[in-house]
């Protein structure tokens, strides 16, 4: 509900706030006081759950979508010496875990209607040093899986999703999650569920399944949950270098209670995506997102672009971020002189219009770790710099209201109208 505070400002509307209800806090309190707080019972009963959702045949809760990715990695052995190829367009969790193992990150471009993986630049970026793809979901929308399930079968690699965004998303009828190696997901406060942090990660592979659940707790043979219980024995052997990588019942106990309200969720938010279309289709300023037809996405994001030749908005352009530090310094091809700049010119637009919005991704090459690191430079990835130029992801929760939703639509045709040229 929109509550206006005076007559002509209604209060700011952010970027995101999660759905958590009754249930949600009763389920917590109930871990609460049951004297088991840790992995057990409820971390268990979740991982049943969303395998069966997702039509896999195994899950492991962990405390994070990174460690999930990572755990898929360490499982299937990627390590030193080992090439992983993914995405620019991500989250730096993406290329951090396959740091973590001491393989090295190559970036692939994406396309420009999806913003995923492009499978000729992947096709491209494979070389006999390739063990694994990493194919990031983008805002929900399933990559081209079997493309890539193709040149892994050809090139004898791994699939190992991030579908940290696709909860809920199916590829050709198959829901994320059944399709490669292991696919990892993510319950951090923006996805579409939480459990404040957390993670999954589904296979339908034993022996990874086994091995990412060994790893996620120190790479103990037994864990917690197995040497306290009634059952249990006190002997356990570590039998593999591991992790502290799992989830609590008290977090778990969220993922049940969201989970039983995922497809609810992703209704909504396909009515407000529905709604965004119809309202702002008509603007030749606009890129919008449209799912492939073969698809279900779950509208994690929704991602419009600019066209910033039609736009007058770079003069109005003060900043790259907002404590006012240009984003890859002043003459970067980013910064605010750049195309970029009407971008975040665009959002402080709509800040001043009481609306959060935010960029989904500073594309990983422009990043200064992996330029010292890598020596990737800007030029690199030309369709995933088009894109971070253009790209503004605008609210989109289960939580709007229609009302809220049509205020959006209409701060962003008054932008529009404001600064077209
Ligand atoms: C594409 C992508 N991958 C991975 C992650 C990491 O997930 P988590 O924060 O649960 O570790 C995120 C989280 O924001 C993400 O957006």
């Amino acid at each position: 509900m929109t509550e206006h505070s005076d007559n002509t400002s209604p209060p700011f509307l952010d970027y995101f706030r999660c759905s958590l209800d009754d249930d949600d806090a009763q389920a917590v309190l109930d871990v609460l006081r049951s004297g088991w707080i840790t992995t057990g019972a409820k971390a268990q009963a979740f991982e049943r759950a969303f395998a069966d959702y997702v039509g896999a045949r195994h899950a492991v809760a962990v405390n994070s979508g990174t460690a999930a990715m990572h755990l898929a990695l360490a499982a299937a052995r990627i390590g030193p010496g080992d090439e992983v190829i993914t995405t620019p367009f991500t989250f730096c969790a993406t290329a951090e875990v396959i740091e973590y193992q001491g393989a090295l990150p190559v970036l692939a471009d994406i396309e420009r209607d999806t913003f995923n993986l492009d499978p000729a630049c992947i096709e491209a970026a494979i070389t006999p040093r390739t063990r694994a793809l990493l194919p990031v979901h983008y805002a929900g929308h399933p990559c081209e899986m079997d493309a890539i399930m193709d040149l892994a079968r050809r090139h004898d690699l791994r699939v190992i999703e991030d579908a940290a965004h696709a909860v809920g998303s199916a590829y050709r009828g198959r829901p994320i999650g059944a399709i490669g190696d292991v696919t990892a997901f993510s319950f951090y406060p923006t996805k579409n569920i939480t459990t404040a942090e957390g993670g999954m990660a589904t296979t339908d592979d034993d022996d990874l399944a086994s091995c990412m659940r060994r790893l996620s707790l120190h790479g103990m043979s037994r864990d917690a949950w197995k040497r306290y219980a009634a059952a249990g024995s006190w002997y356990y052997e570590v039998t593999d270098l591991g992790y502290k990588y799992n989830m609590p019942d008290l977090l778990a106990a969220l993922g049940l209670t969201q989970l039983a309200k995922l497809d609810r969720f992703n209704e909504v938010r396909a009515r407000h995506a529905a709604a965004y279309h119809d309202g702002l289709r008509d603007l030749p300023q606009l890129i919008l997102p449209r799912p492939r037809a073969h698809v279900r996405t779950n509208w994690h994001l929704y991602v419009i672009a600019i066209r910033p030749e039609m736009l007058t908005l770079d003069r109005a352009a003060r900043s790259g971020d907002p404590d006012g530090h240009p984003p890859f310094g002043p003459e970067g091809p980013q910064g605010p002189e750049g195309q970029g700049g009407r971008r975040a010119a665009f959002i402080e637009a709509l800040r001043e219009a009481g609306i959060g919005a935010s960029v989904h991704f500073i594309p990983l090459h422009l990043h200064p770790h992996y330029q010292r690191r890598y020596g990737w430079k800007p030029g690199d990835h030309p369709n995933a710099e088009w894109a971070y130029e253009r790209v503004i992801s605008l609210p989109l929760y289960p939580r709007m209201t229609d009302a809220d939703v049509e205020r959006v639509i209409a701060a962003v045709r008054a932008i529009v109208e404001r600064h077209r040229r």
